[in-house]
């Protein structure tokens, strides 16, 4: 089945089977492998892309829902401002995620601070739940989704 979709930013068309999970049309189609695909069972986080802008798990996904709508991978986000808001907060904040949940993290914790008001620690520790994370320092974590939530807003009154 021809399926066809924006990836990126930019369109994109595979042939390929319609129930294929949209993890492996990532990695193995297009060769996108920071994304990764630890347990296949939408509970560990660690395949989060943006899908029309929301963070969805890319292993519970068959890719010929995602036909005429919008992926966004870590990739692709790793060249925008939203991404220094994040990274540039967690590294100040010491909050240095692992090749595991790196790139869940990030997607998930850019929808959080995209509303227009700062996450509570209720909220940010909600979010770490749906992240089967062993090894970031859960006080670092939330620090560092505050301080990008600031960094973001900062941006946003400085293009007023
Ligand atoms: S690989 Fe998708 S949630 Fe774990
Ligand atoms: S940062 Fe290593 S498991 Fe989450």
């Amino acid at each position: 089945m021809k399926i066809d979709f924006s990836l990126n930013g930019k369109k994109v068309s595979i042939d390929t089977l319609p129930e294929k999970r949209l993890i492996d049309v990532i990695r193995e189609d297009f060769g996108l492998m920071t994304t990764k695909n630890a347990c296949y069972s939408g509970e560990c986080g660690s395949c989060i892309v943006q899908l029309e802008g929301q963070p969805v798990p890319a292993c519970q996904i068959p890719v010929f829902t995602v036909r005429a709508k919008r992926i966004i991978t870590i990739e692709g986000f790793m060249g925008t401002e939203k991404y220094l808001d994040i990274i540039n907060a967690f590294n100040d904040m010491k909050c240095i995620p692992c090749p595991f949940c790196f790139t869940g993290k990030i997607m998930a914790v850019d929808s959080l601070i995209d509303n227009q008001r700062s996450p509570d620690t209720s909220e940010i520790m909600s979010l770490l739940s749906d992240h089967s994370c062993s090894c970031t320092s859960v006080t670092s974590f939330i620090n560092g989704v505050k301080v990008a939530y600031q960094n973001r807003e900062f941006r946003g009154e400085m293009l007023k």
